[in-house]
């Protein structure tokens, strides 16, 4: 399993690859110029309005709006992960994956070795105390709830004996590390003594994908509170990105159909015992996208197993939300429910393992989970009662990239409500706005210019220095100028932009500006790209006029500001008159 690709593999790849040639053994292609036609396979059509543009080596449909380079299609087209779809590729290109893995880990082993090791040596001093006399109780603690020696192997679970730790941390440097970086040792004010902030708690080592140990979870033996500690977030670890037990599955399946998110240390342990060996646990935290990601990136199916109390209920709900924007094609969130006061590890102790396993088949699929929980409180009295209501279903609906998925819960929506034709009227309304919408992007100059340079990054050698920008409030100047500069010395493709983007917030406003035709024949590009240039710099000088203009209102211009306002009146009337296509 491929588990981390350099960018740099990522450009190669995509400058090796052709989309026609990938797409033509799929779907029926024309050629018309330099575009492919053909039936989009994203949506249901009688008539082919798929393009597939071999120049800049893109897909867009203009029935359904699906658009992308070959990574996209392939994510969308045979529903794999973005590391799928990059090895799928990789195969039927025939361009081998270098062992980036090594050289990722490397760089990143060469940065953080020193924390890794000291992790690492600390978690098997705390694994050794357990069986010690001085872990003994700990150790009794973990056999009378159940858990086997094997399984606290397994886990390599600790416990943390003794407070002052100055002994063993006798090495100046790691116990500065220790203290300021993996923040584990503390220091005592009134007797200037290290202690170790896990002292006297059963130690839960967290590891990361890769293996690594990089914090730590300590209980109590106790009702002490607090009953669980977590080690602070440093340099290796973010509680955001890890998820206990994920590295310890992985070991175990090749192939992980399905993977349950659940909130303990002990009930991932606990399940794992009881030969379920897919559950991992979040760190005392919300779920987050990156979680949801990193999970999709190996399984097709998420479970929420949270507590069955009201906390439990609100945990799921959220999951849901941060869910939708995952549910691609084939990707499932499912949902289970625990009886009150239960979790999985009380739960399946209870029951044992077939009982446990028929409640992980029986459970609420996204639909059932997402209308139960909507209609909870939804009883309408009034047209704009329920108006609200729709909104607030569709805001959710809308952020499922899956159209069909998104379509059949819109048709449920409309049954729910008494509606039956809704997604005729949907669709209507949708249109509607999806136009009002387009029609508000304006074309501004600035988004013409990126849009130009982003369909043709070669002219990216055509912008200039600018002077004055740094006080111009010109929208997306700063971003453009940004852009400039990252890309000015790279040999940079429109599809490599567009997979930088991936992700993030720009992504969507990229894409639009990537479908923009500009209605310029091929050889006027440079010239109208240019123009743009020129005009671009006549509204900042503008800017600058009108800001001196406005600052001589208020206070008065010195000798040299009005010179220099003098001069821009001059060069802004030639630069104006200069202004041609
Ligand atoms: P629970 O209180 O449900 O604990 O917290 P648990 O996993 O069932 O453990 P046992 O069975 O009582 O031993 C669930 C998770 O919430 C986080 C921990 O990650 C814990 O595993 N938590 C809980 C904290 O981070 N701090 C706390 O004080 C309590
Ligand atoms: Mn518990």
């Amino acid at each position: 399993m491929v588990k981390y690709i350099s960018r740099i593999f990522i450009n190669n790849l995509l400058d090796q690859v052709d989309i026609v040639k990938l797409i033509i053994n799929k779907i029926k292609l024309k050629k018309k110029g330099k575009n492919f036609f053909g039936i989009c396979p994203f949506h249901i059509e009688k008539n082919p309005s798929f393009v597939v543009n071999s120049e800049k080596q893109l897909y867009h449909c203009f029935g359904c709006g699906a658009h992308g380079n070959i990574i996209d299609f392939v994510m969308n087209y045979e529903n794999l992960s973005f590391l799928e779809s990059i090895k799928l590729l990789s195969d039927i290109f025939n361009i081998p994956i270098k062992n980036d893995k090594k050289s990722f880990l490397f760089k990143k082993e060469i940065k953080n070795n020193i924390y890794y090791q000291i992790m690492f040596n600390l978690s098997f001093f705390y694994k050794n105390y357990l069986l010690k006399p001085l872990g003994k109780t700990a150790l009794k603690y973990l056999l009378n709830r159940g858990f086997s020696l094997y399984i606290i192997e397994y886990f390599s679970i600790g416990f943390s004996p003794l407070y002052w730790a100055n002994k063993i941390f006798h090495n100046t440097k790691n116990t500065e590390i220790l203290l300021n970086k993996l923040k584990i040792l503390k220091l005592n004010k009134s007797n200037h003594n290290y202690y170790d902030i896990f002292y006297n708690r059963i130690i839960f080592p967290i590891r990361n994908i890769h293996g690594f140990v990089v914090g730590f979870g300590g209980r109590v033996l106790n009702n002490k509170e607090p009953k669980y500690l977590n080690s602070s977030e440093n340099n290796i670890f973010y509680k955001s990105n890890e998820l206990y037990g994920l590295f310890e599955i992985k070991k175990e399946n090749n192939i992980i159909k399905k993977i349950m998110v659940v909130e303990g240390y002990i009930d991932v342990i606990s399940l794992f015992q009881f030969n379920i060996k897919y559950a991992v646990a979040v760190l005392g935290t919300v779920i987050t996208n990156f979680h949801i990601q990193k999970l999709f990136n190996i399984t097709n199916k998420i479970i929420y197993c949270f507590d069955g109390d009201k906390a439990g209920i609100e945990a799921q709900w959220n999951s849901l939300k941060k869910s939708l924007p995952f549910l691609i094609k084939g990707k499932q969130v499912h949902f289970m429910i625990l009886p009150e006061g239960e979790d999985p590890d009380s739960l399946i102790r209870k029951e044992g393992k077939n009982l446990f396993e028929k409640r992980i088949n029986n459970t609420l699929s996204f639909s059932k989970f997402f209308f139960k929980r909507l209609f909870l409180k939804s009883v309408f009295s009034s047209c704009e009662e329920k108006t609200d209501f729709v909104y607030k279903a569709l805001s959710f609906i809308k952020l499922i990239p899956d159209n069909f998925f998104q379509i059949n819960l819109i048709q449920k929506l409309g049954e729910k409500i008494g509606i039956l034709n809704f997604l005729d009227i949907y669709n209507l309304l949708g249109n509607k706005k999806k136009k009002i919408i387009n029609n508000n992007f304006k074309k501004t100059t600035i988004r013409r210019l990126l849009s130009l340079l982003i369909q043709n990054p070669k002219l990216i050698k055509l912008v200039p220095e600018f002077k004055y920008f740094k006080n111009s409030n010109i929208n997306g100047l700063f971003f453009f100028i940004k852009f400039v500069n990252y890309y000015k010395n790279q040999h940079i493709t429109t599809t490599e932009i567009v997979e930088q983007y991936r992700g993030t917030k720009l992504n969507k406003i990229i894409k639009i500006l990537i479908t923009w035709n500009h209605m310029i024949p091929n050889h006027q590009i440079e010239t109208f790209f240019i123009y743009l240039i020129k005009k671009l710099k006549i509204n900042i000088l503008e800017n600058r006029q009108d800001y001196l203009i406005s600052l001589d209102r208020k206070q008065g211009l010195n000798n040299k500001k009005k010179q220099e306002l003098w001069s821009l009146n001059k060069i802004l009337i030639k630069k104006k008159n200069n202004l041609k296509i």
